[in-house]
């Protein structure tokens, strides 16, 4: 939600703050500016749109100077517009800030700005803080003093870039809820929400922690608490190198993480066992059997993709472990007063580690006792850092707003904590352990026979599909949530409407939306309930639907039902989702690409979601 990035050195800062944007385009591209100190002042340029327009507005209307901040927009307050963009001045242009986060009481602020004789231009929750800071240093004549001030006086969350034209060498920046970290080079020092930013200048950075300040200058770098005291923090070296966060030749970030996935689950699973494979050894995690006899009640949280691979989790956990497992959306566990307390083990499930809802899911749960273990990709992100445990999740960035590896790799997660709680608390036993384990061995081999195998037939049912209005999935157990997991794919990239059903509800109700040609994707991996999902098909069919079939191999008497079906490879009952998904998010990029849709930055999306 929002990009912020900052250079202050001895270069030209736009190229950097360019560069820094576009990296940070997927979290969100309603707008794009930058803020640069010029011998005459601030000079700010900043369009509706992606940063490409930006950038041809600095062609025509250039800025240059050594210190600046630049800022891409997921509109909260405000339509997304020239005037809402960031970065947004103070009154008399002394001050200019960037912003990501929500400032809650803007309107009480405003107003007795206002009262004060202040004027706004935008209709943002950010230009309160410009003229706050602006309020403040007028009467200090500090800059540090007068952003510290400033926070005192705002409620909600922020990751704040500023500049003010009377302090030629400076940033100051600060956090709360919203990520932000201080890239350390030599001779030059950056602020970016997020390292890809900045990854092509340093991998050593500064992760601000909530309610601290930095004044960031060329040579030096200071961190401050809330109450203005200098506080040592430690460098964190980041292990991401240049390449992984481009496009490596693919013609999307979403095809390419596609691609990586056999390589993601692989990394997941090495060094997760002990040397003779008879036991999971997950780094990190203090779930032993004393700690595990004491929990009574497992709660998943998370949102979106990552809330489907927890779903996963449930259903492995309460079958194999026979402990209750809720598993919630995070924006709902936060707000309903939930049943936990010190017995209860709280697993969240994040790929950014900064998803809002998620995180004060977490400090809900710890605040009541319970024990929380998160299962994050960032490494360092808040989530990961608030957590009791941290099982991280070893897929690399993940750029594409779309989630696709990073599902593959929570869902791995699910299936090492499952295992891992099973063995400790004697679920399992050796020879069920033993056979698991050589079906986990296969899967990276099998999720690559799929994406080698299967694009050519993908390619052919989009041809013959793509007029659909309408896509239903469903699906029993297990392939129920892998249906949710691909109806949000197709809904988020290709704009289709499309719902995801338990295949034995259908006869509830939805079932009166099938007509003719409506198209369902059935997902019957589940050899269990294979004749009873079978038999849903049937239903559909016989009111007109299309039907798509997700099998495993070797169940052709799908053919009698589907209309056509995807095969995938034969594996452990517990261990489909991942393979079962792979088609469905192939199925949804190609569709994406055949309506021509932006797959990379669908509309109205942002990643990392950091607003409630
Ligand atoms: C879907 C998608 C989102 C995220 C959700 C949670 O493709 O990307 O639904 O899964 O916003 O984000 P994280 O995992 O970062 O907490």
């Amino acid at each position: 939600m929002c990009g912020i990035v900052g250079y202050v050195g001895r270069h030209n800062a736009v190229p950097v703050l360019i560069s820094g944007l576009e990296s940070l385009e997927y979290r969100g591209y309603d707008s794009a500016g930058v803020a640069v100190l010029q011998n005459d002042g601030i000079g700010i340029r900043k369009a509706k749109g992606k940063v490409d327009n930006l950038r041809t507005l600095l062609l025509n209307n250039p800025v240059s100077g050594k210190v600046g901040i630049g800022h891409t927009r997921w509109a909260t307050h405000g339509a997304p517009s020239d005037r809402n963009a960031h970065p947004h001045f103070s009154n008399g242009e002394v001050i200019a800030v960037v912003h990501n986060g929500i400032i809650e009481n803007y309107q009480e602020l405003k107003d007795e700005l206002e009262a004060k004789g202040y004027k706004f231009e935008s209709e943002t929750d950010t230009e309160t803080a410009a003229n706050l800071i602006y309020d403040f240093y007028k009467e200090c004549n500090d800059l540090l003093e007068a952003v510290r001030l400033t926070l005192e006086r705002i409620e909600g969350s922020y990751a704040l870039g500023v500049l003010c034209s009377d302090c030629p060498d400076q940033i100051i920046a600060a956090r709360k809820e919203s990520p932000l970290i201080i890239g350390i080079g030599q001779g030059e020092n950056f602020i970016a929400s997020d390292i890809p930013a900045i990854l092509e200048y340093t991998r050593d950075a500064y992760i601000l922690d909530d309610k601290e300040l930095a004044l960031v200058k060329a040579d030096s770098i200071q961190i401050f608490d809330i109450e203005g005291n200098e506080i040592e923090k430690s460098v964190y070296s980041y292990k991401w190198n240049v390449e992984a966060a481009q496009k490596s030749g693919y013609d999307h970030f979403m095809l390419k993480e596609i691609y990586e996935q056999p390589k993601v689950v692989k990394d997941n699973l090495a060094h997760r066992f002990s040397e003779d494979g008879k036991h999971i050894e997950l780094d990190g995690i203090k779930l032993g059997k004393e700690q595990l006899k004491n929990i009574n009640q497992i709660y998943i949280v998370a949102c979106g993709t990552a809330y489907y691979a927890g779903l996963v989790g449930k259903y492995l956990l309460e079958r194999i472990v026979r402990i209750p497992v809720n598993s919630e959306v995070a924006s709902e566990f936060r707000y309903k007063d939930p049943l936990i307390d010190e017995h209860t083990l709280v697993i969240v499930v994040s790929q950014s580690g900064e998803t809002a809802d998620t995180l004060s899911a977490l400090k809900l749960a710890k605040d009541r006792g319970a024990r929380v273990l998160a299962i994050v990709n960032a490494v360092g992100s808040s989530i990961a850092r608030e957590a009791d445990d941290v099982l991280y999740t070893l897929a690399g960035f993940e750029i594409a707003v779309a989630s696709t590896k990073a599902f593959s790799a929570q869902v791995t997660a699910m299936y090492l904590i499952t295992l891992h709680i099973a063995q400790e608390l004697g679920k399992i036993s050796d020879e069920d352990f033993a056979e698991i384990k050589t079906a986990l061995d296969k899967l990276p081999s099998q999720i690559n026979d799929i994406l080698t195998k299967a694009v050519p037939a993908i390619r052919k049912f989009v041809n013959k599909y793509i007029g659909s209005k309408n896509v239903f999935y469903i699906g029993r157990g297990l392939d129920y949530v892998v249906g949710m997991e691909g109806s949000l794919k197709l809904k988020e990239i290709a704009y289709l409407h499309s719902e995801p059903y338990a295949a034995g509800e259908l006869k509830h109700g939805p079932i009166a939306l099938i007509e003719e040609a409506t198209l369902v994707v059935g997902v019957v991996t589940q050899e269990s309930l294979f004749d009873k999902t079978k038999s849903n098909i049937k239903e559909v069919k016989a009111r007109g639907a299309k039907v798509l079939a997700i099998a495993m191999k070797g169940n052709s008497s799908i053919e009698e039902v589907a209309d056509d079906v995807i095969y995938i490879p034969r594996t452990h009952w517990m261990l489909t989702s991942i393979l079962a998904n792979i088609p469905q998010q192939l199925f949804a990029y190609y569709m994406a690409l055949g309506l021509g849709e932006d797959i990379d930055k669908p509309r109205n999306l942002a990643k990392s979601v950091t607003v409630e």
